[in-house]
């Protein structure tokens, strides 16, 4: 006869998790993520909050070199996804935990690295995440390919290059240059190094916001993540 009164142990209620099938053979379990619009409004949170901040040792803004990136990007003709990548190439500055390791005076030492595990966790695709994470790889390749380049890098540019591994060497830029967003990078870098301009007028923050919006919706469309091409 079953007894009625045993107290059972509560059940825990189900963790909220999809399946998601990625580049490996195997389906991964993968914790439900942000939705596109809660993502978007996190980075422009961040960017409303600290984008008033020097960009360390030059003469403009976070928000100021996010933008003018970004606008170098959008008038040689780019999509929005390396648009996007411009805008937010710098974020690991701003979306780093306090244990992140960093160059005093000179923001977060790993930032690249920091910036685009925060763009893949939010849903970015993988070519922005790439991008984001070439730029300070594409600058310790230029300083070994071009000693002109080197020679202009600002103060503040050449005092992180020193923490970030220097000049890259023959076999490393080699191997740089078979990243099949080798060229990406490079041009990346290039519009990172001019968006340093002052009174230069801020544009329309939306224009970013919606555009952000419009990559993640569709990048997260089905679940799905697109591939890095
Ligand atoms: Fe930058």
């Amino acid at each position: 006869m079953v007894n009625r009164h045993i107290k059972r142990k509560p059940q825990a209620a189900p963790k909220m998790l999809i399946l998601r099938r990625d580049t490996a053979s195997f389906p991964t379990v993968m914790p439900l993520r942000k939705s596109p619009e809660q993502a978007t409004q996190e980075i422009f949170d961040i960017l409303n909050r600290r984008g008033q901040e020097a960009y360390f040792g030059e003469p403009v803004s976070q928000i100021e070199h996010a933008c003018q990136s970004a606008q170098l990007a959008e008038n040689e003709g780019f999509g929005e996804d390396v648009i996007l990548a411009a805008f937010l190439h710098d974020i690991g500055h701003l979306c780093a935990l306090p244990n992140e390791d960093e160059m005093p005076g000179l923001g977060i030492l790993r930032h690249e690295q920091v910036g685009a595990v925060y763009l893949r966790k939010l849903g970015f695709s993988e070519k922005i995440c790439r991008l984001v994470e070439g730029h300070v790889q594409a600058k310790r390749y230029l300083t070994h390919k071009n000693q002109q380049y080197f020679d202009k890098l600002s103060d503040a540019s050449r005092q992180t290059l020193a923490w970030q591994g220097g000049r890259m060497n023959a076999e490393e830029a080699e191997a740089f240059e078979s990243n099949f967003l080798f060229e990406l990078m490079v041009k990346m870098r290039r519009w990172d190094e001019a968006a340093k301009e002052v009174n230069h007028p801020l544009p329309n923050l939306e224009h970013y916001r919606l555009m952000c919006l419009h990559h993640l919706q569709k990048n997260l469309g089905n679940g799905m993540r697109s591939e890095a091409a």
